[in-house]
């Protein structure tokens, strides 16, 4: 039996653009194929509107691939995310490199933003510039030091601003620098790569999808992935695509052009993937198969870790809010894993 579905998605990704000034060596953002576009003021006023209905009090993404402070009017979105669902949390991740004085006042005096994540991945200039292609890591720098001191000046408690580092060979050594550089952070944390599904593998990323749907199939129901229970994400164009690694939208389960938020996510397609994912029907979910996500919980081969985990596992499945916490908290271990390996 699959876990009961929420009767509103708790958080709602919004693609408000597509494309980007930088070109990260882990992002697939140089492939893609569908067009650079700005989401239309009225398809996102649709589905704020429906948050306003909802009387919506999670989360709200205003951003997928590409970076959104390059969004001339970027504000805009944001308040009217803030007039209709007041008591939506707001979190923006962002690569920094538009984040000029001008902007940090108008974020900061509207009170627009609840969590800032900045993606600086690299403790060093060397290390971050050989990721975070196209950008400077003095300018970024310089822009987040100065976004805090602001915030701070002007005695506002919103945004919480966190430093994320995606660790690969080319910076993992630079994790401490890292920690050193951004003590006027509330917090600094690294996570591992992923392989977007297959569709972009790299490095460390890279394995064999035959391997890896066999260790998968062995550890059967032993993971739980949120995807389908918890976010629901939205493309520049309306298209609901299976999860945030769906870069392309190989795999649509709706658009919330044409039907509304709760109509897709309890529409048949999605009820038709969650079946096929509890069941570990790859056949189904191509995408999946392929997934590194789920590699996060196969990293721990200790045989108690594992009890716990399918412990913890089996209770998520029945209580979705759970999962969420558990989905965090995992995460947590793996960051503080992964920092640990140098
Ligand atoms: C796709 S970006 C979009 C937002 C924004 N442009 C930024 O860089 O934060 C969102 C996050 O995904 C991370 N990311 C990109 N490629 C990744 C990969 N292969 N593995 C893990 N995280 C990745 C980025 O570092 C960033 O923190
Ligand atoms: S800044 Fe963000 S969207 Fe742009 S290339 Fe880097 S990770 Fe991708």
């Amino acid at each position: 039996m699959r876990p009961s579905v929420s009767d509103f998605p708790r958080a709602v990704r919004i693609e408000v653009c597509n494309f980007c000034n930088a070109r990260c060596i882990m992002c697939p953002i140089s492939s893609m194929q569908r067009k650079p576009r700005i989401m239309e003021l009225e398809l996102f006023e649709k589905i704020v509107s429906e948050l306003e209905q909802q009387r919506y009090d999670g989360w709200v993404y205003p951003y997928l691939n590409g970076e959104a402070l390059l969004v001339p009017n970027f504000p805009d979105y944001l308040r009217l995310i803030r007039s209709k669902a007041p008591r939506a949390k707001i979190v923006l991740f962002s690569n920094g490199s538009k984040l000029t004085e001008r902007l940090a006042r108008i974020l900061l005096e509207g009170d627009l933003l609840d969590l800032l994540r900045i993606s600086f991945d690299g403790g060093t200039k060397e290390a971050y510039e050989s990721v975070r292609r196209n950008l400077s890591f003095d300018e970024v720098r310089k822009n987040v030091h100065n976004f805090i001191e602001l915030r701070d000046r002007l005695g506002k408690d919103i945004p919480e601003v966190t430093i994320t580092m995606v660790v690969s060979p080319r910076n993992r050594d630079t994790i401490g620098a890292l920690e050193d550089e951004f003590r006027d952070a509330d917090d600094v944390a690294v996570h591992g790569l992923t392989n977007w599904a297959g569709q972009w593998e790299m490095g460390e990323t890279k394995q064999d999808p035959t391997l890896r749907h066999k260790l998968v199939t062995a550890l059967t129901r032993t993971n739980y992935c949120n995807e389908l229970y918890r976010p629901i994400t939205i493309l520049v164009n309306g298209d609901v695509p299976l999860c945030c690694v769906d870069y392309e939208g190989k795999e649509l389960l709706g658009n919330v052009r044409r039907n509304t938020i709760a109509e897709v996510w309890h529409g048949e397609r999605y009820n038709k993937t969650r079946d096929a994912l509890q069941n570990w029907d790859f056949s189904a979910l191509p995408l999946c198969s392929r997934c590194t996500n789920v590699r996060v919980s196969l990293i721990t081969k200790n045989p108690v870790v594992q009890g716990l985990k399918r412990c913890v596992s089996f209770y998520a499945q029945k209580h979705p809010r759970f999962a969420a916490k558990s989905d965090a908290i995992s995460k947590k271990i793996y960051y503080y894993r992964i920092s640990k390996r140098g």
